[in-house]
């Protein structure tokens, strides 16, 4: 078990009964499935957190099944958990309290794609990288770029305000939602937002879903921005003695007023686990900066240049390589994706923090890490969106005695990330792994601000319980 379940009220066994024959009833049966295989299929996600099988699984075919299951649980107090593609790294589709699994994948529809407005509208269970190709045979343009980008759905990315490499350059899920749909517990249906670019009126109740982790209401459409296709793309590869120089070299990017759409970090642990997935580079290496660069054909020259002049004026450069053609780039890439599932395979446990320092603060954060291992004796491996300053420090052990060591050392990066004016998670959210965490960052009248907020929405505390707040009385830090 890695991480646990917080303390939630669970729903009477009678309840769940009930609520089972009610959903029955207005959805018919093939909508809802309670068998033993179903249920364990729905336990869990691609996080470490472990929860508690739900009593049933729903899926809705329409936006008014999800408003179905919602009336249907406020009614008979069964929580919910609502899910689209399962990719998450911290338990927000993780029943923690059994109940209803409300799965959103079949609600899969780009409704509307337009090149005049530059914008899409679609369904939650549309999968990023659909999108991303839909939009660019229209030459349009949606940048958020999760890893799991072929895989995870726009109703996660959105609930999570996922992130991904791209982030640098244009930002994140956040920035390109304009409005949705969203149905809260209980059943009601609102529609925050707009379609135009601006626009102020009342409340950014937007902008407050987005990220809420599933815990404030349940999309069943969303309305996207969408910026023109860069018509090309330059992937530069500088390779570096150690994670350090490769530090080093990031902030003197960002301080050169370089603006690449990625620029991603791989320590000397990655590399190896990137070659290990069939990917040679150079064997001098001991860290990679992944730099992606876009705009029109005749700008990008210049910019490979200024960055080479750059990059080359620090220290420990082995190499610094232009991608040749687009195979190349697409095979870095995909080992670049798959690290998060191929470092898990480096040892029987894994634990992967996604913290974010200011920019400049990178080079003292790598430090800091190396600190944390030697302190603690836990293996670490560091990779990711170092541009903005967003790293995923992962930690790796094989043996569960060494658990409270690997504590100590996620609480210690939680300290030194506090203290290095950043924040807890740069794009997988709080849920269950660092709900405990939270009050390092915040103080207990923001916390408090936020289960009013909650309240509001959910008076009951029934959809997605357990997630971002540390449960009460037993705040771990
Ligand atoms: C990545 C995911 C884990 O950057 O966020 O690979
Ligand atoms: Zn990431």
């Amino acid at each position: 078990m890695l991480i646990a379940a917080p303390p939630v009220t669970l729903p009477s066994a009678s309840a769940v009964e009930r609520v089972k024959i009610a959903l029955d009833r207005a959805l018919g049966g093939s909508k809802v499935d309670a068998t033993e295989e179903r249920r364990l299929a729905y336990a869990r996600d691609e996080s470490e957190a472990i929860g508690r099988t739900p009593d049933v699984v729903v899926t809705a075919e329409r936006a008014e099944d999800v408003a179905t299951v919602l009336a249907l649980a406020e009614e008979h107090g069964v929580p919910v958990t609502p899910r689209a593609g399962g990719t998450g790294r911290t338990g927000g589709a993780v029943p923690v309290a059994g109940g209803i699994v409300l799965r959103t994948d079949r609600l899969a529809q780009i409704k509307e794609i337009d090149r005049g407005d530059l914008v899409a509208v679609v369904q939650p269970g549309v999968i990023t990288g659909d999108l991303h190709a839909a939009c660019e045979k229209e030459g349009l343009f949606y940048p958020p770029d999760p890893n799991s980008l072929k895989t995870c759905m726009i109703g996660g990315n959105v609930a999570e305000n996922a992130g991904g490499p791209r982030a640098f350059k244009y930002g994140v899920t956040r920035d390109y939602v304009l409005g949705v749909e969203v149905c809260l517990m209980g059943g009601r249906v609102l529609r925050p937002g707009r379609r135009t670019v601006k626009g102020v009126t009342g409340y950014d109740v937007t902008g407050l879903l987005v990220g809420s982790e599933g815990t404030l209401g349940v999309f069943t459409e969303v309305t996207l921005r969408l910026v023109p296709k860069p018509p090309e793309v330059a992937t530069v590869l500088a390779l570096f003695d150690d994670v350090h120089a490769c530090g080093d070299a990031v902030s003197a990017i960002v301080a050169a007023g370089l603006v690449p759409r990625c620029l991603e970090l791989l320590d000397r642990a990655t590399l190896e686990a990137v070659r290990a997935n069939g990917v040679s580079v150079d064997t001098r290496a001991g860290a990679m900066l992944l730099v992606e660069m876009d705009g029109e054909a005749a700008a990008l020259d210049p910019q490979i240049e200024r960055l080479g002049e750059v990059v080359s004026r620090g220290r420990g450069v082995v190499d610094l390589l232009v991608a040749q053609d687009a195979a190349q780039r697409d095979r870095l890439w995909e080992a670049r994706r798959m690290l998060s599932p191929a470092t898990r395979k480096l040892a029987k446990y894994k634990l992967s923090e996604d913290i974010v320092v200011p920019r400049s603060r990178v080079p003292e954060l790598l430090t800091r890490v190396d600190a944390i291992g030697a302190a603690t004796g836990v293996r670490t491996l560091t990779y990711g969106h170092a541009g903005d300053g967003n790293l995923h420090v992962n930690f790796l052990w094989n043996d569960e005695g060494e658990r409270p060591a690997v504590d100590r050392a996620i609480e210690a990066l939680m300290r030194a990330t506090i203290e290095l004016r950043g924040t807890l998670s740069g794009e997988h959210g709080i849920g269950v792994s660092k709900a405990a965490y939270l009050p390092l960052e915040q103080s207990a009248e923001l916390i408090a601000l936020q289960r009013d907020l909650k309240r509001v929405f959910d008076p009951r505390d029934l959809l997605n319980p357990g997630k971002i707040f540390p449960a009460t009385g037993h705040a771990a830090c």
